[in-house]
């Protein structure tokens, strides 16, 4: 498939260790999320995790904006019917549902639909120019990609509160002490610490690492009672697996494992 708004790569020689990255690419408009980067982006995501040679998968944006929130020129003659009819952003149901591993890496602009994109991703890292904030209160209307759930879980209520009817931005140093991000680097060092944790992950057991997904998924969607359960259940089924046997042979033989995602 031939991509107007987004870039798309693989990262990494071999079998082992293969990274899909997805850069957004509008940059007139700052990378503004409308329907056509809307479907890229979800088009690009689902063929990584559909190709059995990708490990994990990065989206990016540029170094002024990882995307500068949902595009209001598109959206501002919409009404009512026409939003709830074309179910607007619920196709974003697609991103999350992904099952290998996504990293958002953000630098610059990560504003209303922009670092909602970035909360779908399983954790971000920042670049210490980013900027995130849900300033849509001041256009007329909340967050719709999911910002006042996700940023609520993420950073707790006073602050989520806070962002989200001041439509204040913070900065990377504040998203991190708040727990909205990962990890805060250089500017200069994003894509490259990006790709690396990214194909760290991509070296590890598939499987594996879909469940260790799954599992930490499940913290935020259950009791803890019942979590802990999924947890030791799933646990468990990992000792069918050969990869389970190879990663504790190589500790044992003080050797690299040789992972076969059986
Ligand atoms: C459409 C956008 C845009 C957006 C920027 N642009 N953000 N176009 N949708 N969200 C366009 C501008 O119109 C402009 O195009 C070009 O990108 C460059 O932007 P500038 O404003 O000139 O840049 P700058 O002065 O550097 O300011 C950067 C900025 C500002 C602070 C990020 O662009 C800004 O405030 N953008 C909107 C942020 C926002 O409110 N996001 C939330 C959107 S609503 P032209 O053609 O004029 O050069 C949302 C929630 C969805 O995401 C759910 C609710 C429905």
């Amino acid at each position: 498939m031939t991509y107007e708004t987004i870039l798309t790569e693989v990262h990494g020689e071999g079998e082992r260790g293969r990274v899909g990255l997805i850069t957004l690419n509008r940059p007139k408009a700052l990378n503004a999320i409308n329907r056509q980067l809307t479907e890229e982006v979800l088009a690009a995501a689902q063929a990584f995790d559909a190709d059995p040679s990708i490990g994990a998968i990065v989206i990016t944006g540029s170094e002024k904006a990882f995307a500068a929130g949902a595009d209001i020129k598109e959206m501002q003659p919409q009404g009512y019917i026409d939003m709830y009819l074309a179910d607007w952003f619920g196709a974003w149901e697609r991103l999350p549902a992904v099952r290998k591993p996504v990293i958002a890496a953000v630098a610059g602009f990560a504003l209303g639909g922009g670092c909602e994109l970035a909360m779908m991703a399983d954790f971000i890292i920042a670049a210490d120019t980013a900027k995130f904030g849900q300033p849509e209160i001041k256009l007329g209307v909340i967050p719709g990609m999911g910002g006042s759930q996700r940023l609520t879980r993420l950073i707790g209520r006073a602050k989520a509160m806070e962002l989200v009817l001041t439509g204040r931005f913070i900065d990377a140093q504040e998203a991190e002490r708040a727990g909205l991000v990962a990890r805060v680097v250089p500017a200069a060092e994003l894509l490259d610490d990006a790709l690396k944790t990214a194909k760290t992950i991509a070296f590890h057991s598939l499987p594996v690492t879909l469940i260790a997904k799954e599992a930490v998924n499940r913290a935020s969607e259950t009791t803890l009672e019942e979590g802990l359960r999924f947890e030791r259940r799933v646990f468990h089924s990992l000792f069918a697996l050969e990869d389970q046997k190879e990663g504790m042979t190589a500790f044992i033989e003080k050797r690299a494992p040789a992972f076969k995602d059986r």
